[in-house]
């Protein structure tokens, strides 16, 4: 395939100069909160669908907080201003949620979070009766779905994930909660929020469409037992998802497309001691299908982390030991990786098409069901660091026929040494365009 293919491609995404105000949102609109933030989608957008008008509110609902457990008095609140109304949470007001909440029932809701949000932390009760998620055995404290829903204010979401990873020590297979899910939740955004210490992952977006993330700050600050899967975003069987302009600072992913992530653009992202943006981890479950495409991660910084760009997939078959790592299938298509800086990231690129296996034997013997294409690292800088020095990128395809049409362009990363070499296997090395020099 042509690289003006892949262009093309990319450029289904992105129209350049548009720009999209995702809510009517203009201080001074009557009905509009004034705290609601007016949201640009840019530099780059997204072709598809994305929240226009998100209509004035009509009824505020000023939240009590301060006791022991605020549930009840904010889940009366969102009865209350449903269809129309404006739930706020006050400035130097901390409410606590001790009691889990489904919030899928939302519909042309702002949620102005001006204070703190915190959560208690009763482990026991938690585990217990959180909102489970059958994929990936994830739960959460709350889960927020519907329709046109505004989230912003200024506030803080805390997680006190500090107790769940001292647990996480003893009990390694404790339910953690996840922070904040968006879970069947069409049109909607999330801005100007501050997020710390989840137990689990940030956010997920998941059943999802038409959403935009926007100016959020996010960080893990764990004293102590250090903080365990702490993915900033974890989009899932969504679509048409933006998430810019954001610093996180945290120990896993910083944002990764899980199964059916599909018009995703993710842009002008700060990431600091991460695992990267992934695809992935895809093909994990027996008999499911697995899509990532028309992916668009733009003008990304990436420090302290262990990898840049990364896409993962598993086996065409489970280990028989835990029976959960493959069997599924899928594709991943059209993702562009656009303006890349790395500094300190051990593979600023690394695709692994047999995520787990421990040799080319082993995936052999289990092979992938997936194909990769149409993937573009381009505009790549910055350096590594000493831990794979020489090589600065690995392309471990399963076959050659697994992979078709992964390239770079412009890519300037160097090694602390200055080298600049690739570990690939199964792949085009001329369309590939890196010094392949050892096997992945
Ligand atoms: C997403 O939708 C599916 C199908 O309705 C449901 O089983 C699942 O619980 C939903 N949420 C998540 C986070 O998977
Ligand atoms: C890239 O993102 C940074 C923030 O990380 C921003 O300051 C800069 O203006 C962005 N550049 C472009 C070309 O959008
Ligand atoms: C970035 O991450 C490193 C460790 O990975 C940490 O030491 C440093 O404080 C972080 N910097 C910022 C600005 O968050
Ligand atoms: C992903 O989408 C495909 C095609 O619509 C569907 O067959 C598959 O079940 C979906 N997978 C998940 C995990 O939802
Ligand atoms: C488990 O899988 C390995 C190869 O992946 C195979 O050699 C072994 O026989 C299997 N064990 C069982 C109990 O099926
Ligand atoms: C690739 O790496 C090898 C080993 O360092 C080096 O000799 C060669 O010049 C490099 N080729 C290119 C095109 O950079």
């Amino acid at each position: 395939m042509q690289l003006s293919y892949v262009l093309t491609l990319a450029l289904q995404l992105l129209a350049v100069d548009a720009l999209t105000v995702p809510a009517s949102n203009h201080p001074g609109v009557p009905g509009v909160p004034k705290t609601r933030p007016q949201i640009h989608v840019g530099p780059k957008t997204l072709k598809t669908k994305l929240p226009r008008n998100s209509p004035p509110r009509h009824k505020t609902c000023h939240v009590k907080g301060g006791t022991a457990d605020d549930s009840a008095a904010l889940l009366k609140s969102f009865h209350e201003c449903n269809n129309g109304g404006h739930v706020v949470l006050d400035k130097g007001v901390t409410y606590t949620i001790g009691t889990v909440m489904d919030l899928t029932f939302l519909k042309h809701v702002d949620w102005d979070i001006q204070g703190t949000l915190t959560f208690t932390t009763d482990t026991n009760y938690w585990q217990a009766n959180s909102l489970k998620y059958k994929f990936q055995d994830s739960s959460a404290f709350f889960a927020v779905g519907g329709k046109d829903v505004n989230i912003f204010g200024g506030g803080v979401i805390d997680g006190k994930g500090q107790v769940w990873y001292d647990l996480f020590v003893k009990e390694p297979t404790a339910k953690r909660p996840l922070l904040f899910v968006i879970d069947g939740l069409e049109g909607g955004t999330m801005s100007n929020l501050n997020m710390v210490n989840p137990p689990n992952w940030f956010n997920l977006v998941a059943n999802s469409t038409n959403i935009v993330i926007d100016n959020m700050n996010l960080k893990v600050a764990a004293v102590g037992n250090p903080a365990k899967n702490t993915d900033g975003w974890d989009t899932y069987r969504s679509s048409s998802i933006v998430i810019q302009n954001s610093i996180i600072d945290n120990t896993d992913d910083c944002v990764s497309f899980k199964p059916n992530s599909t018009q995703i653009l993710v842009q002008n992202l700060r990431c600091n001691g991460s695992h990267g943006i992934s695809v992935g981890s895809l093909g994990q479950y027996v008999g499911v299908v697995d899509i990532v495409e028309d992916v668009l991660v733009y003008n990304t910084s990436m420090s302290n982390a262990g990898d840049g760009a990364r896409i993962k997939v598993f086996p065409g078959a489970p280990d028989n030991v835990t029976m959960n790592s493959g069997g599924g299938s899928g594709y991943v298509k059209n993702v562009v990786y656009d303006k890349y800086d790395v500094q300190n990231v051990d593979w600023p690129i690394e695709v692994t098409g047999c995520y787990t296996v421990k040799d080319a034997a082993a995936c052999a013997a289990r092979p992938p069901k997936f194909h990769i294409s149409d993937v573009l690292f381009k505009d790549f800088t910055g350096v590594s660091n000493k831990k794979y020095d020489p090589y600065v990128a690995t392309v471990a395809c399963p076959s050659p026929e697994a992979c078709e049409n992964i390239r770079t362009e412009n890519f300037q990363v160097k090694a602390p040494s200055g080298k600049s070499q690739a570990k690939c296997s199964n792949i085009n090395v001329a369309e590939l365009g890196l010094n392949c020099t050892a096997a992945a």
